[in-house]
């Protein structure tokens, strides 16, 4: 492809052509492991956590190795990463690998990251986007359905990296969503990203739930809490008010009696929150297939990311 493409932040810079051959190469990847056994032969990926993850860890450090490649975990936490600043360390980090991919608690940290790197930066989700997880996602969609043109996915749940990563993923690839979001979080907004999904007529929000759930192919949710406040003393009340505010409208059966659409979450799962339990292993339920699919898609945006240097 013609655009240069280094880093991996959100959605913006892929066109939506690039993102369909992101989601094309991780179907790919999975039918057919072998033909990519060695590409990345001594190329090594570090993947920078400051926050937890199984998925994005998992999926990155397994197809990493699967692709030939050396995959180097590095906790946040026991680095010189906490003492300065993350410009100088991602300076010299980047001259010694191939590609980093990084959870970080803020994105500004991210864009500093990035700005140092001269290797591509992938983002493994912080307060704003999560990139990785609406590829594999697509991904996930488009085996389902054999196109992403208007298909319809509806999320329900809180406004936050992944419903903002889920608008730019659908409205660029030419599905439609639909958000139920009644509380967003101010961390996750971004004003551009919002006025970019109108424009495509693609995104539209509802306050009737009832008649999105039956038209949709595809029911999404996702924690109310963010990973990083789940245990956090002082977002106790928050997390009780938003429990409150939420509770309401759970996916459960009693919601979905009308719906054929497929269920999917992008992981952990709050059983009896976001969900009730009883869907998880529900026949319209996709939600262990998609996580799966987090490995091919994985792969697909190194490989990918190594094609547009
Ligand atoms: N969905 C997802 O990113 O899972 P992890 O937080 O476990 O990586």
């Amino acid at each position: 492809m013609g655009v240069k493409l280094l880093h991996l932040i959100n959605l913006k810079k892929l066109s939506g052509e690039q993102l369909e051959e992101v989601v094309d190469k991780s179907i790919e990847v999975k039918c057919a492991p072998e033909k990519y056994l060695k590409v990345f032969e001594g190329k090594t990926l570090a993947m920078v956590f400051q926050k937890t993850s199984t998925r994005t860890r998992v999926a990155f450090e397994v197809g990493m190795a699967q692709l030939g490649g050396h995959p180097l975990y590095i906790d946040w936490r026991t680095t010189n990463f906490t003492l300065t600043d993350i410009y100088d360390e991602t300076q010299y980090l980047s001259r010694n690998v191939d590609f980093i991919l990084a959870r970080l608690m803020k994105n500004s940290d991210l864009q500093r990251m990035a700005k140092a790197a001269c290797v591509p930066v992938i983002n493994g989700c912080d307060e704003k986007y999560h990139p990785t997880q609406a590829i594999g996602d697509l991904m996930t969609m488009k085996e389902k359905k054999g196109t992403l043109k208007e298909v319809k996915m509806l999320y329900v749940g809180i406004h936050n990296n992944v419903c903002n990563s889920l608008i730019e993923g659908c409205t660029k690839t030419g599905a439609r969503i639909t958000t139920f979001t009644p509380i967003i979080n101010e961390q996750s907004r971004d004003n551009e990203l919002i006025e970019n999904a109108k424009k495509t007529g693609l995104w539209e929000t509802t306050v009737d739930l009832k008649r999105a759930v039956e038209e949709a192919d595809f029911i999404y949710t996702d924690t109310w809490i963010d990973m990083e406040f789940f245990k956090d003393p002082s977002f106790a009340r928050e997390k009780e008010d938003r429990i409150k505010v939420m509770q309401p409208y759970q996916i459960n059966k009693e919601l979905l009696k009308d719906s054929t659409g497929y269920l999917m979450h992008d992981m952990p799962i709050h059983r009896g929150y976001e969900m009730s339990g009883d869907l998880v292993e529900d026949h319209r339920s996709i939600i262990y297939e998609q996580s799966q699919n987090r490995l091919y898609s994985a792969k697909a945006i190194l490989l990918k990311l190594m094609e547009w240097r």
